[in-house]
């Protein structure tokens, strides 16, 4: 059935089916793309119960929340996601893997469609060089909890055309968020200001100078932060602060980027924090 308003998603993990349930709350019909059901199936759970969520807080009504479920439609093969003026790709944090998606997904862009991307850290010059039309490929940075956080990181690669930029801020607007310009450079800005501090945390953790609950309480109630830095590590996965803190030191090649042997220790030992239910806490 036609639909003016459509997108989709490439992946169904964290970020990803965030980014649907944004998007199908602003009347968007949604295509979501996993190669997993049973990625699939947990992401359309999440989705249903953060709805059921803002319903009984009043927050939206129920016939909004059943709306918005029914827009999004989950797939588990790329042609079934049609074509789309707009395309974010959310997939694992491999740039092998993110090219070769991306070679694959652009087919499914319409004539003038973007194609964009949710990486924290990859470069977006070299994944769009990886595509055909360089100039509508962008970067699409959300933040976690994707739902609740107000940014959308816009960077714009070297070959990003403006026109690329300015449809992707009004899209960002329309679902709600505030877009934010930036330039392609290792790390973006959120991530080469917030993954030293994390780093610094988890050395000051290292070096005993307090414990974890200590140094995150110090953070939050000195400096107004939501949440810790090892509690907020421990939210982004730790293999993803180790990923991003590899690209700034490998690309910005400064010391002061080193990733603490203590942050890989946790991730060999696959302690990567909420998501394996342990990292720099323990969780239910
Ligand atoms: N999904 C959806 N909604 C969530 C949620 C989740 N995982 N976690 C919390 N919420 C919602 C709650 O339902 C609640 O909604 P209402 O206001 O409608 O009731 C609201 O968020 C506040 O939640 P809580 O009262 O339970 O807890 P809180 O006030 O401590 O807030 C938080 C939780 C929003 C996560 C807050 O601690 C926070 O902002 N933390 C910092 C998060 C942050 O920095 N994220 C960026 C990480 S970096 C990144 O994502 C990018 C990258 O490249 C690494």
């Amino acid at each position: 059935m036609a639909h003016d308003k459509c997108m989709a998603v490439i992946g169904a993990g964290t970020m990803g089916r965030g980014i649907a349930q944004v998007f199908a709350q602003s009347g968007y019909k949604v295509r979501m793309f996993d190669t997993m059901p049973a990625a699939l199936d947990s992401a359309m759970g999440t989705i249903k119960k953060l709805l059921e969520k803002a319903v009984a807080k009043e927050k939206i009504t129920a016939d909004a929340a059943r709306q918005a479920l029914e827009l999004i439609t989950p797939v588990r093969k790329l042609a079934e996601i049609g074509t789309n003026p707009l395309i974010v790709e959310a997939a694992t944090e491999k740039p092998d893997l993110k090219v070769e998606v991306l070679k694959e997904t652009q087919k499914h862009l319409a004539a003038d469609g973007i194609l964009a991307t949710n990486t924290s850290s990859i470069s977006i010059t070299r994944l769009a060089a990886a595509t055909d039309h360089p100039d509508r490929f962008i970067g699409m940075h959300f933040f976690n909890p994707v739902p609740v956080m107000k940014l959308v990181e816009v960077v714009r690669g070297l070959q990003t055309s403006d026109e690329t930029v300015r449809r992707t801020v009004a899209w960002a607007t329309e679902v709600g968020k505030t877009p934010v310009e930036c330039n392609d450079h290792p790390g973006f800005v959120s991530n080469r200001v917030l993954m030293p501090m994390i780093n610094e945390a988890i050395f000051a953790l290292q070096d005993g100078v307090a414990t974890a609950e200590a140094i995150d309480n110090i953070m939050k109630l000195g400096m107004n932060h939501p949440m810790g830095p090892l509690a907020l590590a421990d939210l982004i996965g730790l293999d993803v602060c180790l990923f991003i803190l590899e690209v700034l030191h490998r690309d910005l090649g400064e010391d002061r980027y080193r990733p603490c042997p203590l942050l890989r220790k946790y991730v060999l030992a696959g302690r990567l924090g909420c998501k394996s239910k342990q990292g720099f806490y323990k969780y239910e």
